[in-house]
């Protein structure tokens, strides 16, 4: 049958014509980047890509994709590897299965399509760590995403090594689909050092890709920060850019490049907490249309986004923000593989676009969906529950509990645990009843318990909570500290990500002092901590749900997380969402597979459940819940739910009533911003030293009352260099909305061109002035600052006139 496929795709060969081939993929050919087009055997061939990342779909299901991408009227799939998928322990690797990318590249060509390939090592992605292995962060200098750090030198070389030996043979010259191979990702929003991208590139090519074109994808407004030759230079934007601006600087700069848009933003990413993203079918189309009306390819990224299974995702941060396990990305196919108005959308421009012979592909069926009848869950049993306590278990083969005593607190890592949770345990003595428990540095999800009761209030690290109170006691109390890991950060100078509680476990008075910090090396024979560490593994959790059900074990915690063990029956296995609304926050594992995170903040209430992991008959579903309900209902749904935030004032930065008072201030600067897409930089007469900064809108480019937006707002220093913003936050905006789109005031600080910060307007809008207030973390001198106006094709809320402040001291309310 494979081989009447690759037949039907030689055939296809036939029907082509100028100026751009046809689909046709099977035998060596060339493929270069020519003189302002690529070239596929010395013809101009314009690439159509649509993402897809075979990890965040079942292979049942890779086939069914790949046909949807290509009826969606694309020629091209490109595709990240992601290395800590496939290398999970150091040295560990594996390629099997639903991890089997070689199948995934020889579908591609199958279904008559190219492919682009990007390795990494790291990718973005709103994955863990942005694909880098968390066993790197075990070394205690690490550096990442640069050839001077041993470690990650030798291990990223051995990770190209093995992609090499396996999709080497798959370049377009040795007969496969595989037209482009990316090196590295966005690096110039992590650095500039050219060297670093050239050890990747020799990597690349010493790996077995040696003659395969190579393309690297950045800003429009950042490519050029680095260098590094014979590597195409391509530029990722979101939907709705202006698309001559995106180019104009790579036009002058490299006027032979081929134009390429390597990524181009579909929809993006959600955030546990945070409104539900969509990206309106008009402006998205508009730039597409641009760059067919331009022969500038393209990859959407995402044509189809998928589900982040397991705990696979990541985070952004600043602030820390973790994502949703469906990876849906308001994309053209939907997370369960439908086709939606965007699909159509594109479908229909393509059509005006296609080469002489080429036709689209028809539409794939969808898979069928079904509904079962709600379930209301049995009685959970204590995670944290032990065989009487002298039993005690040390290794990890055993699946119980790994158990280390140390006087100092360890993070995850050197626990030797990548994925997971971690409990710290330590003893109170009376006179210490009362007091507030600060913890630094939780990452990322803290609950507390005392002689084995819950306190009411969690650390977020979301929130930026440290601190809880104590109750009273007057014996001796075990003090225990569970800590989630919501997931590494993925993007930006924040990457390096370690989990557990990384800096400090204090005591406060209530007068905020500090009466003993528990955290500190204290030496001596006695442990302080006794540290346990609960792997995110199906094995690790059946049997902690076995031993919690037995009648000899005695939960250490009561009323802390839970596991239940349910039995689904199943007529006819079909795809269907999970309902896990009535539900707190964990994780769900069918027949052994992880489906993922649910968190009763929404916005995602539903988890895919593709039907090919279902049986006939009966089906295991294991639940984790961290914060149990109290009576919690299993909802198989016909329908995805993605947008269902439970309203969460604290997600304002602002409280009720609060009203910034900027009388007897006086402004670093006060000025009119020119009516100008792109970076504006505005430079204050002198300096001034401070470290909190006021931005207020005055009025808008329009003439509108109520509306101020911005995409992104960077300090620099007297010599015009960016001040780093991984310290800042958000202490105050007046208006955001964040009802009907996510406009939160954090856009303006979450390194994203193309996410920004827009005062209400779905609701309640206010007339201007608008502002925002961030703290720097400590102080700066600030010569002035850049701005850059929202990005999409929207101009709603362009600032005119505006106030700049720079204060030492906290802002007055
Ligand atoms: C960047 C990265 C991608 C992804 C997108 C946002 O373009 O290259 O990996 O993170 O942002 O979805
Ligand atoms: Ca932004």
């Amino acid at each position: 049958m494979k081989l009447k496929t690759t037949l039907k795709s030689l055939l296809c060969c036939a029907g082509m014509a100028a100026p751009f081939l046809t689909v046709c993929a099977a035998g060596p050919h060339e493929f270069e980047a020519g003189k302002g087009a690529f070239l596929l055997d010395g013809k101009p061939f314009l690439i159509r890509a649509g993402e897809l990342h075979y990890a965040r779909i079942p292979r049942e299901y890779w086939d069914h994709r790949i046909k949807m991408t290509k009826a969606l009227g694309m020629n091209t799939i490109c595709m990240y590897l992601f290395w800590n998928y496939h290398e999970p322990e150091m040295d560990q690797f594996d390629f099997e299965g639903e991890k089997d990318f070689v199948e995934f590249v020889k579908l591609i060509q199958e279904n008559g399509m190219y492919c682009i390939l990007r390795p990494g090592p790291y990718s973005c992605a709103e994955w863990e760590m942005g694909g880098l292995p968390w066993w790197l962060l075990k070394k205690n200098d690490l550096k990442i995403r640069t050839f001077k750090d041993e470690l990650f030198r030798e291990r990223a070389k051995k990770w190209l090594a093995e992609v090499g030996k396996r999709l080497a043979p798959y370049q377009i010259q040795n007969g496969g689909p595989i037209i482009l191979v990316q090196v590295e990702n966005e690096y110039a929003c992590f650095g500039n050092d050219g060297s670093y991208m050239e050890g990747i590139r020799d990597t690349l090519r010493e790996s077995g890709f040696d003659k395969v074109t190579l393309m690297r994808c950045d800003w429009g407004s950042n490519f050029d920060s680095y260098r590094v030759d014979g590597v195409t230079p391509c530029i990722n934007f979101g939907a709705g850019s202006n698309v001559d601006r995106e180019f104009d600087k790579l036009k002058r700069e490299r006027p032979d490049a081929p134009l390429m848009c390597s990524e181009y933003w579909t929809g993006w990413f959600d955030h546990w907490g945070k409104p539900h993203e969509t990206r309106g079918v008009e402006s998205f189309i508009g730039s597409l249309k641009d760059m067919l009306d331009r022969n500038i390819s393209f990859s959407l990224y995402m044509a189809h986004g998928g589900t982040t299974f397991a705990h696979w995702g990541g985070a952004n941060s600043p602030p820390y923000s973790s994502m949703v396990a469906s990876y849906d990305y308001n994309a053209p196919i939907t997370e369960a593989g439908w086709t939606t108005d965007k699909f159509f959308a594109v479908r229909n421009l393509l059509k005006n676009y296609m080469n002489d012979g080429e036709t689209l592909a028809e539409v794939p069926a969808q898979n069928p969906v079904m509904e079962l009848p709600d379930q209301p869950v049995g009685k959970g049993v204590p995670l944290l529950a032990r065989e009487p306590l002298e039993v005690r278990t040390f290794n990890r083969e055993d699946l119980d509990w790994k158990e280390f005593g140390s006087n100092f607190l360890m993070t995850m890592e050197r626990c030797d645990l990548g994925y997971g949770m971690i409990l710290y345990g330590t003893k109170l003595s009376p006179s210490e009843s009362g007091l507030k428990l600060r913890m630094t540095g939780v990452h990322d999800f803290a609950h507390v318990y005392v002689d084995g009761k819950p306190l009411d209030k969690t650390v977020d690290r979301r929130l930026n909570q440290d601190t809880v109170q104590l109750p009273e006691f007057d014996k001796a109390v075990r003090l225990d500290i569970l800590v989630e890991n919501n997931g590494r950060v993925n993007y930006g100078e924040a990457i390096m990500d370690r989990k557990g509680i990384t800096k400090t476990v204090e005591l406060l008075d209530s007068s905020g002092r500090v009466v003993r910090e528990i955290s500190g090396d204290h030496g001596g024979s006695v442990f302080l901590w006794q540290i346990f560490t609960f792997p995110y593994e199906y094995e690790f959790m059946k049997a902690a749900a076995k031993r919690g059900s037995r009648r000899s074990a005695s939960p250490i915690v009561e009323g802390g997380p839970v596991l239940y063990t349910e039995t689904v029956n199943v007529p006819e296995p079909a795809d269907t969402f999970l309902d896990m609304s009535t539900f707190g926050k964990g994780m769900v594992w069918l027949n052994g597979r992880n489906l993922g995170r649910y968190w009763m903040i929404g916005p995602q209430q539903t988890l895919y459940v593709p039907g090919c992991w279902l049986k006939k008959g009966e089906n295991e579903l294991l639940i984790l819940d961290t914060m149990p309900t109290e009576s919690p209902v299993l909802k198989w749904r016909r329908e995805p739910v993605l947008d269902r935030i439970q309203s969460d004032l604290s997600l304002k930065h602002r409280k009720p009533g609060q009203e910034l008072d900027l009388s007897g201030e006086t402004p670093a600067i006060r000025g009119t911003l020119p009516n100008a897409e792109g970076w504006q930089t505005v430079r204050f007469d002198k300096p001034v030293t401070g470290r909190y900064l006021c931005l207020e809108a005055l009025s808008e480019q329009g003439g509108s009352r109520t509306m101020t937006s911005a995409a992104e707002l960077i300090a620099f220093d007297a010599d015009g260099r960016d001040i780093s913003r991984l310290k800042w936050t958000i202490v105050y905006a007046d208006s955001e909305e964040t009802d009907r789109e996510n406009n939160s005031a954090e856009n303006l600080i979450d390194q994203q061109e193309s996410t920004f910060w827009h005062s209400e307007w779905s609701s309640r809008p206010t007339n201007l002035p608008h502002q925002v207030v961030i703290d720097m973390g400590e102080p700066h001198t600030v010569g002035g600052f850049r701005i850059l106006p929202r990005t999409d094709r929207n101009t709603n809320g362009r600032i005119r006139d505006f106030r700049f402040f720079v204060k030492e001291n906290p802002f007055k309310f």
